[in-house]
């Protein structure tokens, strides 16, 4: 159970607040059938990629790394591709839509809580998501790990917020729907909810969530108890 101590929630970007199938359809139109298969393998090796520069002390940001991992993912597929035409489909990651429950539900935190972000993605690809989704008014800060060039979940950006906003890791209430995320922050201390989303196996890493809410709405409700 979260405790009544929480001054600001942070959520994490893709997966929790951003529909990464939002660029489903524009794969289609490009790969058929070849599409779903992409999604996947580029998703897995942009959090490989994110993970291993972070371990080898190899910091490229979030976009240029989420463009190589589209670049393998392509030729792991037996495509070619061209430059040209991973920067149109990176272009996408501008425009990924927030699940649709997210504006209302931030709206009603708004106000009683320090609303803010903490993710991976560099400050200018947040700001360009945010904005095309509507939601500067409702989103306050926006605390990148490309200020550390490390990712998550190296301890050092989940204690980034404590440092940055001079609060306690029991007054940070951290929102992910990923499972390794959510282990990640609760082993630095924060209140963690994991909005689960889809039902997803906890990660066996010895570390709990707070909280699991199926969706931001189901956030908002808990915490106006
Ligand atoms: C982020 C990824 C991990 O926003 O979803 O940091």
């Amino acid at each position: 159970m979260v405790s009544r101590e929480i001054k600001t929630i942070l959520f994490d970007a893709y997966g929790t607040l951003f529909d990464l199938a939002s660029i489903d359809s524009a794969l289609s139109e490009l790969y058929g059938e070849k599409a779903q298969e992409i999604a996947r393998i580029w998703r897995q090796k942009q959090l490989e990629y994110s993970w291993l520069r972070t371990l080898m002390g190899r910091y490229v940001d979030f976009y240029e790394l989420t463009g190589d991992a589209l670049a393998y993912a392509l030729e792991a597929v037996g495509l070619e591709s061209s430059s040209d035409g991973r920067k149109a489909l990176m272009q996408e990651y501008y425009r990924l839509k927030a699940f649709p429950e997210v504006a209302g539900a931030l709206s009603r935190m708004k106000g009683k809580f320090h609303l803010a972000i903490l993710s991976n993605a560099n400050p200018s690809l947040l700001e360009r998501v945010v904005s095309f989704n509507g939601l500067d008014d409702l989103l306050e800060d926006f605390i990148s790990a490309d200020e550390l060039h490390l990712y998550k979940p190296s301890p050092a950006i989940y204690q980034l917020p404590e440092k940055k906003l001079g609060l306690a890791p029991w007054n940070l209430l951290f929102v992910s729907a990923n499972t390794w995320d959510v282990a990640g922050a609760a082993a630095c201390g924060l209140q963690v909810a994991w909005a689960m989303r889809e039902p997803a196996v906890p990660e066996k890493l010895g570390l709990k969530p707070d909280t699991i809410v199926k969706s931001l709405d189901e956030l908002a409700t808990l915490l106006e108890r």
